[in-house]
């Protein structure tokens, strides 16, 4: 696909199935992210591959870390969390993992997992994959790092769900470039 092409048409897609990326694909998704723009080559991210059994792994943790942040949401959402792993054979935990600059703050390396995210769903579209990015209550905070295994400086932003979408894909609706473009000629 065309890389004009390939940005104009991904959609995200809320139910997926396999196929999902195979290893060597994977390997080149992985690539994608880590040539996101990143100030001082601080390399800001990590990413936790989440497949087949995996899947329990993630949705037992997430659940044990929501129990801690807030309980009766955990109970409220149990069943929630637990089958959310299931909406798709892959999924890609995007971390952002912050680090001590005097140059670089906090921001400018959440903004890099950002772009490692959006290159990531960007490559798996052009290898006719489609995904989306997710993070609902199990985001932005230490319990889930903790319950992850992450340290204490890493960030938990988002959720790749990746895989084959269940119901054929229809494009994108073309939004107004003049609604949010201000020209300055
Ligand atoms: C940081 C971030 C977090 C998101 N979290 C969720 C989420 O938890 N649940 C959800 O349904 N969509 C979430 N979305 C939106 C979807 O990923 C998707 O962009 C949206 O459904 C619009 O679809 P499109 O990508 O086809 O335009 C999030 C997007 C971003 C950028």
């Amino acid at each position: 696909m065309d890389t004009i092409e390939t940005l104009l048409t991904r959609k995200s897609s809320p139910r997926l199935n396999e196929p999902s990326p195979s290893k060597e694909e994977l390997e080149l998704i992985f690539q994608t992210a880590l040539r996101a723009p990143d100030h001082a080559s601080l390399k800001p991210w990590k990413f936790i591959k989440v497949s087949g059994e995996g899947r329990e792994k993630l949705a037992r943790a997430s659940l044990s870390a929501l129990k801690k942040i807030d309980a009766k949401k955990a109970q409220e959402s149990e069943e929630k969390i637990l089958n959310a792993p299931y909406r798709a054979p892959l999924i890609i935990v995007v971390v952002s993992s912050i680090k001590e600059h005097h140059i670089v703050p906090e921001i400018e390396q959440i903004l890099s997992a950002g772009a490692a995210a959006q290159n990531m769903l960007i490559a798996a579209h052009s290898m006719g994959y489609s995904g989306i990015w997710r993070t609902g209550l199990i985001s932005f905070n230490k319990e889930i790092s903790k319950s992850y295994g992450l340290d204490d400086n890493d960030i938990v932003i988002g959720y790749l769900y990746i895989g084959t979408p269940e119901k054929k894909m229809t494009l994108p609706i073309k939004s107004n470039t003049n609604d949010f473009v201000i020209n300055w000629d």
